[in-house]
């Protein structure tokens, strides 16, 4: 009867071939009404970024990232030949920074951290400033940084951005509405660090331009997506068709190229819920929430809810008197990353000890029969693909979109996050629902090349921050 049950809950997860279809559409309109408007679901952000590098681009800058699994703090040496070195400390951020304190307490532990990395890795630098500084001495060589910042935010030029939302995990409701850039560069100045904010970067721009530095193709990148705590995606868009932006007329940015990066804000696709799939998992997670109604298409696709969305599932099977499966902890509410689901979907072997012990050391349950280990492994395994099918809706609209599709060229997509890094054969299940949308088609599905471009987020701010500090107009 377990098993039974668990088929049957697996298969409220199908996401057939035609709702894939159904959501390429309803994406393509979402993502044109957030071009000519503002307060869409689809956020569809004006970044400024107006050109992906070729890789020639050199020089030393920082990069610091938050908004991921980790907060980083990098240097990053460009060495203008595609390749690079990167130099970083990374750490996990305090639970209660994330969602109880003050925007102060956040920035000021960022600039505490940017801190000790230049005591580790540039003290001649630092020391030199300070020392600069102490004498009242013209202030010069400062650390052109860029924020690569992983939350909506409305930008109104390269470095500078208000704060629309948390997402994820976070939420500090004092820092929304204010520009982001600003409140690091204050903490920045009240350590007197010698580092200037030049740049203000989402994660999914970091990698579509560090997928575009380290793999130049005669058509450059044409999509960085992130598919791990969150999703979202940024792409390269017509200048001409963001009609939005003529009603922000006196922003400048370079428009010679005739693009721009979009932000697309993919994780609040469709909050309205015309065409993403809904079961009562699905439902119960975003009332449980701390942002019901917003980011639905993250809440059923990134890491951050897989694991509620399976411990629901799990609960409806324990609460069934005719199963009596395990109980699933009652606490563990937001506690079940990723890394279970990818444990538990790799694991093939008899008598599956990953799961095992990917059940004990998650949800602390002893020794779970092998049935039980099966109707998890069904259920990970629905919602994971369900979860990577839905992810090809938002890659197949914008190739659909951009006409990329139409020419013989590939289209190169570049991916980061622990989801599509290690949920085994996520890109697979993208690439297989790809191919079953008709605009896409046999041929043009091969056409994609996907890639990761791990740790790219850093790279990414590091060449926007060279744009931003080559750029004499943002000088001041
Ligand atoms: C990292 C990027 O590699 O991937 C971050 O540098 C990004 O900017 C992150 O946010 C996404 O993955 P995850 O799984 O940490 O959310
Ligand atoms: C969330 C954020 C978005 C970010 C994504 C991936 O969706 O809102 O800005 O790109 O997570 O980290």
């Amino acid at each position: 009867a377990l098993l039974v049950e668990a088929t049957r809950i697996a298969r409220e997860f199908d996401y057939p071939a035609e709702q894939v279809r159904r959501g390429v559409a309803e994406y393509i309109r979402q993502a044109d009404e957030g071009l000519a408007k503002e307060n869409t679901t689809l956020s569809q952000i004006p970044t400024f970024v107006t050109a992906v590098p070729n890789g020639t681009e050199k020089g030393l800058y920082l990069a610091v990232d938050l908004g991921g699994t980790n907060f980083r703090v990098c240097s990053v040496q460009l060495h203008g030949d595609t390749t690079f070195s990167l130099t970083q400390s990374k750490i996990m951020i305090p639970r209660e920074l994330m969602a109880s304190g003050t925007s102060k307490d956040l920035f000021t532990f960022l600039a505490r951290q940017i801190e000790s990395f230049l005591r580790i890795h540039h003290n001649d630098h630092f020391e030199a400033h300070q020392r600069r500084r102490a004498n009242n001495a013209a202030v010069e060589d400062l650390f052109d940084l860029g924020f690569t910042f992983s939350f909506p935010v409305r930008q109104f030029g390269i470095n500078s951005g208000t704060l629309i939302r948390w997402t994820k995990g976070f939420n500090i409701p004092d820092a929304v509405g204010h520009d982001v850039c600003a409140l690091l560069q204050s903490a920045i100045d009240d350590l007197n660090l010698p580092v200037r904010v030049a740049a203000l970067v989402n994660d999914t721009v970091g990698t579509l331009m560090a997928r575009s530095y380290t793999s130049p193709g005669k058509t450059g990148t044409l999509l960085g997506g992130i598919f791990g705590t969150g999703t979202n995606g940024a792409y390269l868009e017509k200048i001409e068709k963001i009609t939005k932006l003529d009603s922000m007329k006196d922003v400048h940015y370079d428009k010679s190229t005739g693009e721009m990066i979009i932000n697309a804000e993919w994780g609040s696709f469709d909050n309205q819920l015309s065409v993403l799939p809904d079961t009562i998992y699905d439902r119960q997670l975003d009332e449980e929430s701390n942002n019901p109604g917003i980011q639905m298409f993250e809440k059923r696709v990134s890491g951050m809810f897989l694991g509620e969305i399976l411990r629901r599932a799990l609960l409806a099977l324990h609460n069934d008197p005719q199963i009596g499966l395990f109980k699933p902890s009652e606490t563990s509410k937001w506690g079940l990353d990723t890394s279970l689901l990818s444990l538990v979907e790799e694991d093939t072997a008899k008598h599956y000890p990953a799961v095992k012990a990917a059940l004990k050391d998650h949800l602390k349950i002893e020794n779970p029969s092998d049935e039980e280990c099966e109707a998890v492994k069904i259920l990970v395994h629905a919602i994971g693909k369900r979860a990577a099918r839905l992810s090809a809706v938002p890659i197949a609209a914008v190739l659909i979109h951009t006409g990329k599709l139409q020419t013989d060229e590939l289209v190169d997509v570049g991916v980061d996050g622990s989801l599509v890094e290690f949920y085994p054969n996520f890109e697979g299940y993208i690439r297989d629902a790809l191919r079953e949308v008709t605009e896409v088609g046999p041929a043009g599905e091969k056409k994609i090349r996907i890639g990761i471009s791990k740790d790219g987020s850093g790279v990414g701010a590091a060449l926007i921050a060279l744009v931003a500090s080559k750029d004499e107009t943002l000088q001041n």
